[in-house]
């Protein structure tokens, strides 16, 4: 198989690169400065040139507060992605889009499956929603995962701000009214490769959601990362999230129900705090072997 990753410089493209070193199957991976997905031209010259069967889309607009004001969120999210989406269904590839569990209000008082009704509540959940529906008006073979609250040891993300804040602070309050699942990027980059390098039948193409196991607060997570590095200096306070306010609104809820993904695929999924230790240890030896660098 050629698979093709797309934004492979991001949190989860990073992960797909490891993965992808150790396979048998001819990964290309590329960022915007190799391949701009906004560009319809150069996306079907790239999946032509390089025989594509299968396409990872890791690029997206995720800033979900600028998304509210920049046109740029839409071009990626939605545009870029129908790009894609035509493209796969002309070359007959297969096409795995990443969304988010933003395309839902966070009103539901059960975890969401993939049938519940979107309604999402920011621009960068309109985006992505829009983008999924891109995918499915193409007609090309695809796989939707949806996932949620992703972080890595790279990028920008709530575990790294985390670490550094609670080092940096006395004391520090945190949203404890929005509930839903940190996800390790890896954990969602082995799912895709194990459903890619299992072969995926096309009687499983589809939307799916994709976390890691368990339920948390924006809170309960940030008092878990500071436990488990010792920054126990850093008083970390419960907040209403109507006491910090942002431009963008956010799921108070949005638990995704995973149970279609592992019937389908067989896949075990982590729980969340057992991915948080692996991750933080990953970023202590990375950092220790930055500093033996002379
Ligand atoms: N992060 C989360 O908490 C979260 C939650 C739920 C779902 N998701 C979804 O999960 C997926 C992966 O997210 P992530 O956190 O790994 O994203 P990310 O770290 O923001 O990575 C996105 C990558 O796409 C690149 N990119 C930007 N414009 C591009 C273009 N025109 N053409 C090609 N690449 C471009 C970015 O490059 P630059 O950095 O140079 O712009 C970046 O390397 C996304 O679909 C996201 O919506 C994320």
């Amino acid at each position: 198989m050629n698979i093709l990753v797309t934004g492979a410089n991001g949190q989860l493209g990073r992960q797909m690169q490891r993965l992808g070193a150790v396979s048998p199957n001819n990964y290309l991976f590329t960022d915007v400065d190799r391949l701009d997905i906004t560009d319809a031209a150069a996306v079907r010259e790239c999946i032509a040139r390089n025989r594509i069967d299968t396409i990872v889309n890791c690029a997206a607009y995720t800033n979900v507060e600028r998304a509210e004001e920049e046109a740029a969120a839409d071009r990626l999210n939605r545009a870029a992605v129908e790009n894609l989406a035509r493209a796969a269904a002309e070359a007959d590839a297969l096409l795995v889009h990443v969304s988010t569990d933003y395309v839902f209000d966070g009103s539901s008082p059960v975890p969401y499956t993939e049938e519940a009704p979107t309604a999402p509540v920011s621009a960068y959940g309109r985006t992505k929603l829009a983008g999924e529906e891109a995918v499915r008006a193409s007609g090309c073979r695809h796989l939707i995962l949806r996932t949620a609250w992703l972080y890595s040891e790279t990028g920008n993300n709530f575990l790294r701000t985390m670490l550094r804040l609670t080092a940096e602070r006395e004391s520090l309050n945190v949203v404890f009214d929005q509930v839903g699942t940190p996800t390790y990027a890896g954990d969602l980059a082995l799912a895709i490769f194990s459903i890619l390098e299992g072969g995926l039948d096309r009687g499983n193409e589809g939307t799916y959601h994709f976390t890691d196991e368990g339920v948390c607060s924006w809170y309960d997570f940030a008092v878990e990362i500071a436990r488990a590095v010792g920054h126990d200096r850093c008083r970390i306070a419960p907040c209403r999230t109507s006491e910090y306010p942002t431009r963008a609104r956010r799921p108070a809820f949005s638990v995704l129900d995973k149970s279609k993904l592992k019937r389908t695929f067989g896949i075990e999924i982590p729980h969340w705090r057992e991915s948080m230790f692996y991750c933080l240890k990953r970023l202590q030896s990375m950092q220790g072997q930055a500093s033996e660098k002379p």
